[in-house]
């Protein structure tokens, strides 16, 4: 059995449903692991690990190439679940960091070759003018719930504060948008991901 559907993450999976921690959507988690086993990734970075879920993913298939990853959490308590479900899969290629992005962000020296950005949406445009210059050319940033309440937000019966989360997310398309070297991918399973590839530009 492969590692997605190994017991343990499906005992993770279920794990972050009864405590209705969000995790990545099955069709991502699928989508990571393709993708991952197929790149050369060396270094990756997470900003939002929740239980763990996704970063035992990204790092289990980057673990075959030498590769690490490196989990930003806000949360003490969550963060060292993630850290028990990794040492439970043997996974030695993760390193945790207890943090606040974007102002734990400005530490990191990266490069890194992907980048899984699942934290508070609201913080995606401050945290996108970080993260892009670490990100390698010919790497890969994700980042979900892209379309967080978009439904709602057709239908008019968006609170205060989700429009406030939309307008956010709508500027943070609008940034990737003009950046020159971004190629965008939309999916919208889940509440929506979008998976952006770092263009190697000839000078
Ligand atoms: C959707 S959950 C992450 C789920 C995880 N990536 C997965 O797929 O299993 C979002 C997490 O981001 C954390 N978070 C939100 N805003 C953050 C911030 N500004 N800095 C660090 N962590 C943050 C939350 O505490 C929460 O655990």
């Amino acid at each position: 059995m492969d590692f997605l559907h190994s017991e343990l993450m499906q005992g993770l999976r279920r794990r972050c449903q009864e405590d209705h921690v969000a995790c990545l959507a099955e069709e991502s988690a699928a989508l990571f692991c393709r993708l991952l086993r197929d790149t050369h990734c060396r270094r990756a970075l997470e900003v939002g690990a929740g239980y763990g879920y996704s970063s035992l993913l990204i790092a289990e298939s980057i673990a075959g190439q030498g590769g690490s990853l490196l989990c930003l959490e806000r949360s003490a308590e969550r963060l060292a679940l993630a850290e028990l479900y990794a040492s439970q899969a043997g996974l030695d290629n993760i390193s945790f960091l207890l943090g606040e992005a974007p102002a734990a962000l400005e530490s990191l020296t990266g490069p890194f070759d992907f980048i899984f950005l699942d934290a508070a949406m609201g913080q995606y445009p401050a945290m996108l003018e970080l993260l892009w210059p670490r990100l390698l050319p010919g790497g890969m940033l994700a980042a979900d719930n892209v379309d967080f309440r978009a439904e709602e937000e057709a239908a008019g019966t968006l609170s205060r504060r989700h429009k406030t989360l939309r307008r956010r997310l709508q500027s943070f398309s609008a940034q990737l948008a003009q950046l020159p070297d971004a190629e965008i991918t939309h999916y919208s399973w889940g509440e929506g991901l979008l998976l952006v590839r770092r263009k190697e530009i000839m000078e």
